[in-house]
């Protein structure tokens, strides 16, 4: 009914219709793309499989949406703004015509080197305009990507491309982060001594680092682009069911190994531009104005940069801002410095990006107008009262609204949040469901808590467009994550509180995985890295309270023999979870320990764990049957004295 919503009661005539009737709700969305043939049937669904379809027998491809569809009237209005992680370079600009040409030309090119429809790429690049081109042309080819997010190392890259079972790569020499310069290539070829699926890596030349090109197997983006003449550089989108898989994208879990979350096209796509353009109120097509900047710092290796900085953007029309630095480079003012200078109206990021940045100083915010921000957002983990005060005020100049936006890689999309200046906002509350979405918490015992101040685990009763499918090759893995905990529910992992108006706020999560600055690590992985050390014979990683980060890690280990070089060892297992998994996973403490606490059949008792690592040495509850009480005493005094603090 509305093509966005206006105002409060509009979002409650919305919301009310979605859930009387979600059929007609999401049809009449879907009929504004386009389609090559319209869908048989909206909805059929069930979760005890699970098994969830949305616009059956509908023809499409997403790429004819995001770019095609705009040409007519937003040509030559700018797609995609491009900032380098050095303030000196130039910014790079590409127009819808020009990005669609680029998409088009790159499409060729993966066809050119054997891509074919159904096929799995990987991309693992730096944060360059060529990512988003790579997706879209996976996309417009009806290829399958799975982006895998460039902090990883190879042996999660090769893990990834093995699950996929990936036919191509595409990466870059190497990408600048910060000081850092990125050896991406390296990376590539290590991981591929155990990948024989690949047959194809292109490679973008980002850095002038250089790289060893393998003969038949390696070529370069640029080389192989000029190989196409500009009349030969359309590429026809291919014909899409509804339901086909548009991605897969890795997240961690409760056991070692992540998960392949697969999302398909009609369904992811409706319900991020439906989100993207109410949840932020983009404006794309303001009255003789300019289509509002709009800035998400995610990065596209993860859900976020899918669905909010690629795909959400461009199917709504917008001008979206890609960012290849860090938020401290050169220095913690870079953000603010980056508003001013393109004018960014809509500012998306994280709590942890926030509270370290409310660390360096308002000295860095000083400098800067930000008077171009109407709108900012929040992702990733629930963000503190203090970080929104400081946030609201300090680059909000206390007239931004600010989304709390809370969903999943699993979700696809957002799903409980303010709608910007429309819904109220609460500090630290993600508030309430958007329409199509239906939030109930549930008791350990499964039982649904009604009303209002309750807290209890969040689940979803009724699938949304933009659900998760399957995970890739092992659909019992998705229904053991998400749809059997609570029969007849999705599961989200999430504790949650509604308050007394109803308003829900994330109280973190109530399984094995931590959110650190925002990445979801699964201890298990993190576990299987540190143990790769030759002189450790386990660990169990658990989550502490982190002032900057949210979550930090805090590794127990057991030693095989005594290492009295205490700060070499650490560096050994820093280095070793770096080399394993990424410098996303490394511990923030590690405390040697000669045992751990184990309950008879052999559980690690994780809940003792966190409680030492929260420093609650003395509410540890009942330790009687454990297989050895005395590792606690052991544990407890080790833990005032002995971790070490990287
Ligand atoms: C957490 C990121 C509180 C939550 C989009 C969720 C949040 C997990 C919020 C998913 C928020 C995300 N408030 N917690 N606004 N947003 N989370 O898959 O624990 O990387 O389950 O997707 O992040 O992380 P993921």
């Amino acid at each position: 009914m509305f093509s966005r919503i206006n105002s409060f009661e509009e979002y409650q005539i919305e919301y009310k219709k979605s859930i009387e009737t979600p059929e007609a709700f999401w049809a009449e969305k879907a009929e504004a793309f386009t389609w090559k043939k319209k869908w048989d049937k909206v909805l059929e669904w069930n979760f005890d499989e699970p098994n969830v379809k949305w616009f059956s027998g509908g023809k499409l491809n997403i790429t004819e949406n995001c770019l095609d569809r705009h040409l007519a009237t937003r040509a030559n209005q700018t797609a995609i703004i491009w900032e380098p992680n050095n303030p000196n370079e130039a910014v790079r600009k590409l127009t819808y015509k020009e990005l669609h040409a680029e998409v088009c030309k790159f499409a060729n090119v993966l066809k050119n080197n054997g891509a074919t429809k159904g096929d799995r790429i990987c991309i693992y690049m730096p944060m360059v305009p060529e990512l988003a081109i790579a997706v879209l042309a996976c996309a417009r080819i009806g290829a399958i990507h799975s982006v895998v997010f460039g902090g990883f190392s190879f042996k999660s890259l090769s893990d990834r491309i093995h699950d996929a079972d990936c036919n191509i790569v595409i990466t870059a020499d190497g990408g600048f982060r910060g000081a850092k310069d990125i050896q991406l290539k390296a990376v590539v070829d290590e991981a591929l001594q155990t990948c024989p699926s690949v047959k194809k890596v292109v490679v973008l030349n980002r850095t002038n680092t250089n790289v060893q090109m393998i003969n038949g197997r390696d070529v370069w983006w640029h080389e192989e682009m000029a190989k196409l003449s500009s009349d030969k550089a359309f590429c026809e989108a291919e014909e899409m069911d509804a339901e086909d898989m548009l991605f897969i994208l890795y997240t961690s879990g409760s056991t070692g190994k992540p998960k392949g979350v697969v999302h398909t096209t009609a369904g992811y796509m409706v319900y991020v531009d439906y989100t993207f353009r109410n949840v932020f109120q983009y404006d794309s097509s303001p009255l003789g104005g300019e289509a509002d900047v709009y800035w998400c710092t995610a990065d596209v290796g993860w859900i976020t940069g899918h669905s909010y900085l690629v795909y959400g953007p461009l199917l709504a029309g917008a001008t979206t801002l890609m960012f290849e630095g860090i938020p401290t480079y050169p220095d913690a003012g870079r953000f603010w410095q980056v508003i001013d200078k393109h004018q960014v109206n809509i500012f998306y990021t994280a709590p942890t990006a926030i509270r370290s940045l409310e660390a360096a100083g308002l000295e860095f915010v000083a400098p800067y107008k930000l008077d171009s921000l109407k709108i900012l957002g929040s992702v990733g983990e629930p963000i503190n009262e203090e970080a929104w005060m400081w946030y609201h005020k300090n680059i909000g100049k206390e007239k931004c609204p600010i989304v709390d936006t809370w969903w999943q890689t699993e979700t696809g999309g957002i799903m409980i949040s303010p709608l910007a200046g429309i819904t109220k906002t609460k500090p630290s509350y993600a508030t309430l469901p958007l329409p199509g979405i239906q939030p109930v918490l549930l008791d350990e015992n499964g039982k649904e808590l009604l009303g209002n101040n309750v807290e209890g685990r969040l689940c979803m009763k009724f699938p949304w467009p933009s659900i998760i499918r399957t995970t890739y090759k092992n659909h019992d893995r998705c229904k053991e994550a998400y749809f059997s905990t609570f029969k007849g529910y999705y599961f989200t992992g999430d504790g949650c509180k509604r308050d007394e108006e109803g308003y829900y706020k994330i109280t973190g999560r109530v399984d094995d995985v931590i959110k650190v600055s925002g990445h979801l690590l699964g201890t298990a992985e993190i576990e299987n890295a540190i143990n790769q050390h030759p002189d450790l014979v386990e660990s169990a990683v658990v989550g502490f309270p982190h002032d900057i980060k949210g979550w930090g890690i805090y590794a127990y280990v057991i030693c095989r023999h005594e290492r009295k070089d205490t700060e070499n060892f650490k560096k050994e297992i820093m280095a070793t979870v770096t080399k394993f998994m990424g410098a996303i996973a490394k511990p923030d403490k590690i405390q040697i320990v000669s045992g751990l606490p184990k309950t008879r059949s052999g559980k690690i008792m994780r809940r003792i764990l966190r409680k030492v690592a929260e420093g609650d040495l003395n509410n540890l509850g009942d330790t009687s049957t454990l297989l050895d009480p005395a590792v606690v005493e052991e544990i407890k005094k080790g833990a005032l004295t002995d971790p070490i603090v990287a």
